[in-house]
C-alpha cells in the first residue's frame, strides 16, 4: 500500500477486491479472480488535488508541522472519533451511533431504490444545524435535486449543491466551502481528467475514491460515496472501494414495494449486520419505528395459512420478528424445484433434508418455495425452526397453532440447538402479542418472559407435533383448479 511515493514503477491492483501488488498477476491471490490484474495510474503524485506521498495522504489536518513518528498509542487524541447524529435515527443506529468526522463511507444499492433521497435527507438533516454540506451531484441537474429537496422539507440554507463530474473541480469547492459532510452522489460520475478511460471505470472509481479518502483524513469532513449495485451484488466499480473505505452501507428492498432496510457490510466505527428500516414515502424515507410489526401481515400472529410461520431473528443489536412463507406442491419436474427470496437455497436444501430423513416427510418429489415477505434477507441461524416449519406446514397443509413463534437452529440430527439472545426475541414477541414462543428446550428456562407460553422443544419432529394445528382441506393436487383454466 505505500509504496506509492515510487510512483515511477508500476504497480497493480485486482479488479475485482481492489487487491494491490507490485507485480502483474494473472489471478488475484486475494480473491482468486483471474484476469482481473490493472494497472494503477502512476499520476496520483503529479495532480494538483492529491497529495504528494502516503504520509502526506494520512497526516490529520493541522499535523503538518509534528515529526511522524511512533507514539505512544495512549497519547493519541480521539476527538477526531466525535459523532453527529444524522438526524434519523435508523440511519445512526446504521452507522454505530452518528456520523464521525473524517470517516468514509460507501452507500451502496440498486438505481432507483432510494439512495439519492437517503443522501438528501442526511444533508439536509446535517446542514440544519448550520454547518455547511456539500452534495455533490453528478447524475442530476440542479433543478432536478432541488425539485427533490422541495418533496423532503425545509431546504436549510447551509446546504450547498454542486452538480459536477470532475474530481478536481470537487475537491476545489470542498476546500473553499470546508464542509463538515460532503456527499459524491455518485462516485461512478466522478472522474478524474488526467486519468485515461471516462467516468465508471473501474480505475476512475478507484482513484476518485482514494482521493475523496485522503480529503475526508486530511478535512476531518465526513465523506459519503455513492454507488449503483447490480441486482446481483456484482460491482466492477464501487466494489474496489470497499476494503478502503470506513463502513460500506448497503441499501436493499424490492424497488415495488415501499420498505427499504439499510445495512452495514462493514463498519469500523460499529457493530455490522445492525439493520435500519425505513419506509419510502411520498416525502422521502420515514423512519420505520416498529418494524417487527412492519413485516408482519397480521398482527399478533392472528390465524394463517398453512406454509407461513413467523420466525424471530436477530438482525444487529435488535429482535426482528418476521413472516416466512412456504409453498409444497407437487413437482412436474424430474429435479423439483427449490426457489427461495431473500432466503439461501443452500440453507433451504439442508432443512428440507433434515425433514425428509429425521422427520419422514417425503419432499423428494416435490418443488418447494419459500418466501421472506417484506423484501427482507434472513440468515441467521436462529431463524431455521420457522423455515422448517413453514415447509411441513405447507407439505401437510396444517397450518401453524396461531400467534405462535418459532426459534431455534436445526441440527443435521433433527435436535433443536441453543440461539444467541433467546430472551430478546421471546420478549419481542411477547410485545407484539404473540401467545406462544417454541423453543429449543434446553433454552426453556432462559426464554421464560412474562406474558407468553413458551414450549420447550427438543427436536423438529417435536416441533411439528406441538406447533402445528390440525389439517386444513385443500384443493385436490394433479387437477387444475377452475379459475386457473379459465385465465
Ligand atoms: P432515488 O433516491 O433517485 O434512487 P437512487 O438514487 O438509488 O437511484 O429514488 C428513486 C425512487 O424513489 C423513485 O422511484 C421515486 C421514489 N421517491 C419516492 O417515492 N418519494 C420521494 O419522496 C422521493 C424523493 C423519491
Ligand atoms: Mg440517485
Amino acid at each position: 500500500m505505500t509504496k506509492t511515493a515510487k510512483a515511477a514503477k508500476p504497480h497493480f491492483f485486482c479488479s475485482a477486491c481492489g487487491n494491490e501488488q507490485s507485480r502483474w498477476f494473472g489471478r488475484c491471490p486475494s480473491c482468486g479472480a483471474w484476469n482481473t490484474a490493472t494497472e494503477a495510474p502512476a499520476a496520483a503524485a503529479k495532480t494538483g488535488g492529491a497529495p504528494k506521498s502516503s504520509r502526506a495522504r494520512w497526516a490529520p489536518a493541522g499535523a503538518e508541522g509534528r515529526a511522524a513518528g511512533p507514539r505512544p498509542l495512549a497519547d493519541v487524541e480521539i476527538a477526531n472519533a466525535r459523532r453527529a447524529s444524522t438526524g434519523l435515527a435508523e440511519l445512526d443506529r446504521v452507522l454505530g451511533g452518528g456520523v464521525v468526522a473524517g470517516s468514509i463511507i460507501l452507500v451502496g444499492g440498486d438505481p432507483g431504490i432510494g439512495k439519492s433521497t437517503l443522501m438528501l435527507q442526511l444533508a439536509a438533516a446535517l446542514a440544519s444545524t448550520n454547518t455547511p454540506v456539500l452534495y455533490v451531484s453528478g447524475e442530476e441537474s440542479e433543478e432536478q435535486v432541488r425539485l427533490r429537496a422541495e418533496r423532503l422539507g425545509e431546504i436549510p440554507a447551509a446546504l450547498y449543491l454542486l452538480c459536477e463530474t470532475d474530481l478536481e473541480a470537487v475537491l476545489e469547492a470542498a476546500s473553499r466551502l470546508k464542509p463538515a459532510a460532503l456527499i459524491a452522489d455518485s462516485i461512478q460520475t466522478l472522474s478524474r481528467s488526467d486519468l485515461e478511460g471516462g467516468p465508471g471505470t473501474v480505475t476512475q472509481v478507484r482513484e476518485c475514491g482514494l482521493a475523496l479518502l485522503h480529503y475526508a483524513k486530511g478535512s476531518g469532513a465526513a465523506v459519503f460515496l455513492v454507488g449503483h449495485v447490480t441486482k446481483d451484488g456484482a460491482v466492477a466499480g464501487p466494489r474496489v472501494l470497499e476494503h478502503m473505505v470506513d463502513a460500506v452501507l448497503y441499501l436493499e428492498g424490492e424497488r415495488y414495494q415501499h420498505y427499504r432496510v439499510l445495512r452495514a457490510a462493514k463498519n469500523r466505527f460499529g457493530a455490522t449486520h445492525e439493520l435500519g428500516v425505513f419506509e419510502m414515502t411520498n416525502h422521502g424515507l420515514a423512519e420505520v419505528a416498529n418494524p417487527s410489526e412492519a413485516f408482519l401481515s397480521a398482527p399478533g400472529g392472528a390465524a394463517r395459512e398453512p406454509g407461513a410461520a413467523v420466525v424471530a431473528s436477530i438482525e444487529g443489536s435488535r429482535p426482528l420478528l418476521v413472516e416466512v412463507q412456504a409453498l409444497v406442491s407437487t413437482s412436474f419436474y424430474a429435479t423439483p424445484q427449490r426457489v427461495t427470496s431473500g432466503y439461501d437455497p443452500r440453507r433451504l436444501a439442508v432443512l428440507l433434508a433434515v425433514l425428509e430423513r429425521r422427520v419422514g416427510l417425503r419432499l423428494g418429489r416435490h418443488d418447494v418455495f419459500v418466501t421472506v415477505t417484506g423484501g427482507l434477507t434472513l440468515d441467521e441461524p436462529g431463524t431455521d425452526l420457522g423455515v422448517a416449519l413453514a415447509a411441513a406446514s405447507s407439505f401437510a397443509s396444517r397450518p401453524l397453532r396461531e400467534r405462535t413463534v418459532a426459534v431455534g437452529e436445526v441440527s443435521l440430527s433433527g435436535e433443536l440447538r441453543r440461539v444467541a439472545r433467546i430472551e430478546s426475541r421471546v420478549r419481542e414477541a411477547a410485545r407484539l402479542g404473540f401467545a406462544r414462543a417454541g423453543v429449543p428446550a434446553v433454552q426453556a428456562e432462559e426464554a421464560k418472559v412474562p406474558g407468553i407460553e413458551v414450549v420447550p422443544l427438543a427436536t423438529l419432529r417435536d416441533a411439528i407435533d406441538a406447533l402445528l394445528g390440525p389439517k386444513v382441506a385443500r384443493p385436490a393436487t394433479g387437477k387444475p383448479e377452475p379459475q386457473a383454466a379459465e385465465r
